[in-house]
């Protein structure tokens, strides 16, 4: 499987969002182009915090969950720790929430910026095991430029 350049994707990710002041365009392009480069992935998008439960916001696959409380499932777990989730095996995740049946692997990173949680970034695919220490790296790498331009503005999405 071709590794993503995931610098790049950075750079990329930064000429197509940073004159567009927009912050819903910017997350659907942000997801968009994650899902483009990312290969052997079946859903990519974003949860945003709303109170204390994350909701569902721009994405590319299968229609999902709207709404995940804080502490549920691997996206609820991720932001309520505010940590990192690379799971190998969906199925051996207790309380994983099935949006689509196809899921194995999944890989969710908390958003945040100046110390606020502003929501999750999921990422899931039909592969167990598909996400390495180097994607996650990557992504966080990616997610931690997104939050730094969006976050500095007044609504995230
Ligand atoms: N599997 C996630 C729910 C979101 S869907 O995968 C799009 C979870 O357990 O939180």
């Amino acid at each position: 499987m071709p590794e993503t350049d995931y610098p790049l994707l950075r750079a990329q990710m930064l000429a197509l969002l940073r004159d567009e002041p927009d912050a819903l365009a910017n997350a659907s392009n942000f997801v968009a182009l994650l899902y483009q480069a990312l290969d052997n992935v079946n859903w990519l998008g974003l949860y945003v915090l709303r109170g204390e439960e994350l909701v569902l916001g721009p994405f590319q696959g299968l229609p999902a969950c709207v709404r995940i409380p804080l502490g549920k499932g691997v996206c609820g777990t991720a932001a309520a720790g505010r940590v990192t989730l690379r799971v190998d095996d969906v199925h051996q995740f207790p309380g994983h929430i099935v949006c689509d049946a196809a899921s194995r692997s999944e890989l969710v990173v908390p958003l945040q910026a100046g110390g606020r949680l502003l929501g999750v970034l999921d990422i899931d695919s039909p592969s167990p095991g598909r996400f390495s220490a180097a994607d996650q790296a990557g992504v966080e790498m990616v997610c931690a430029a997104f939050c730094e331009l969006q976050g500095a503005r007044a609504d995230f999405i």
